[in-house]
């Protein structure tokens, strides 16, 4: 998760049935290390108490707006303390006076007062939603310094059907904090290729694809757009088998992306002819020989094809590690080569947990102790893609 140490985000709750859930969005910021401050109006406290809300933000809530707690008024020391200011949920009564001026309450005043980018989670009814007036008032606040989260659809609490539920919790976390990655497209490979011997039989290898959906997880929490190609069936992956599949749909989306990340292990050979039907046992031998075929070098591939991405390789090498490793980056021509020892039995394939050398293509390597994958994904970003000025 994001590190929000030293932020202060401003949550304003209206009065919507939606105000509970904003209990855990508050719940994320501070998990992330935020200062959280809370406005709520008076019709907010009739979905959730202030001693909940003060609970959970660990800081008085504000309702009042002559709470004076110093020489300034309430309303603008809240508008200037705020990094980050979020109105969820945002109800058609409370958008329509904001998208005219209205100050009658703390919430309104405050957001009239601030000049920063405010986000707007709208949730109500869907009838609502869809009035004319409403799409009017918020037509004109996203011309101006407001960011809309839409709702989403689907059930909503009043019974009906359709748009106007809170958008989800981790999306308006996102939207609200400026996420490292936010905006980038990356690509990850996972698993290890199928290279189909006849219907039924395949050679494959031991990688589970752990390393490359750790990585996905750690790139799409610091905001990136991600592209999961595997072998192995994860959530949102794109699936392939082969090491011809993985590699057309790999260069298909090359042209759109920031980084790739080949984490998966690729089979060099393939069957020379897959049998259509099985295979059958021969009587009277004891050995059959299938013809192997090189497969294509899918990082080589890319290194070699125009992009605008920092390539980043894996290896995993049984013995002399960085001296293969170093020869490998030069051979394939990646920016980035993350090698790992498979000599090891507490680390890499399968396990939960690695230890890597990062080597970069100007010869630099840096070591990563062992750790869980998770936290290996976020050092390699971290090391790869926040140092990398490319
Ligand atoms: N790789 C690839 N296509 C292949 C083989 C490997 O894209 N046909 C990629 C892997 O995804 C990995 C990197 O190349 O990111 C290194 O893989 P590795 O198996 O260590 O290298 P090989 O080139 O196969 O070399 P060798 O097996 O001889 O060590």
């Amino acid at each position: 998760m994001y590190n929000l140490n030293g932020k202060t985000i401003l949550v304003g709750i209206t009065g919507g049935i939606a105000a509970y859930k904003v209990c855990e969005l508050i719940r994320m910021y501070k998990r992330a290390g935020a200062n959280v401050k809370v406005i709520a109006t008076p019709n907010a406290l009739n979905f959730v108490t202030k001693l909940t809300l003060q609970n959970l933000s660990q800081n008085n809530v504000a309702v009042d707006e002559f709470d004076v707690e110093d020489y300034k008024p309430e309303h603008i020391s809240l508008a200037d303390e705020a990094d980050i200011f979020v109105i969820a949920p945002a109800t058609a009564n409370t958008i329509s006076k904001l998208a005219n001026g209205i100050c009658d309450n703390l919430l309104t005043s405050v957001a009239c007062a601030y000049t920063k980018t405010i986000y707007l989670a709208p949730a109500m009814n869907c009838n609502m939603w869809e009035n004319k007036i409403i799409q009017e008032n918020l037509k004109k606040l996203s011309g101006l310094n407001y960011k809309i989260i839409e709702p989403e659809s689907g059930f909503l609490a009043c019974g009906y059907e359709g748009k106007g539920r809170l958008s989800d919790l981790e999306t308006i976390f996102n939207a609200t904090v400026d996420l490292p990655l936010k905006g980038k497209k990356i690509l990850i490979t996972a698993g290890g290729t199928i290279e189909e011997i006849d219907p039924v039989r395949y050679i494959s290898n031991y990688s589970s694809g752990k390393m490359g959906f750790a990585l996905a997880k750690a790139a799409h929490d610091l905001g990136a757009d991600v592209t999961l190609v595997s072998t192995v069936a994860h959530e949102n992956a794109i699936m392939v088998k082969s090491a011809e599949e993985m590699q057309n749909v790999v260069l298909k989306n090359l042209p759109a992306q920031d980084a790739v990340f080949m984490a998966a292990a690729v089979a060099d050979y393939r069957v020379k002819d897959i049998a259509r039907q099985k295979l059958k046992k021969v009587d009277g031998t004891d050995e059959i020989t299938l013809t192997l075929v090189k497969n294509p070098d899918i990082l080589k591939s890319i290194c070699e094809t125009e992009h605008s991405a920092i390539i980043v390789g894996f290896c995993a090498e049984s013995e002399n590690l960085l001296a293969n490793a170093k020869e490998k980056i030069t051979k394939k021509g990646c920016d980035y080569l993350i090698a790992n020892d498979i000599s090891r039995k507490d680390i890499g394939f399968g396990s939960d947990e690695n230890e890597v050398h990062i080597l970069s293509s100007d010869g630099g390597i840096e070591k990563i102790e062992k750790t869980s994958k998770e936290n290996i994904a976020k050092e390699i970003l971290k090391k790869i893609w926040l140092t990398n000025t490319k």
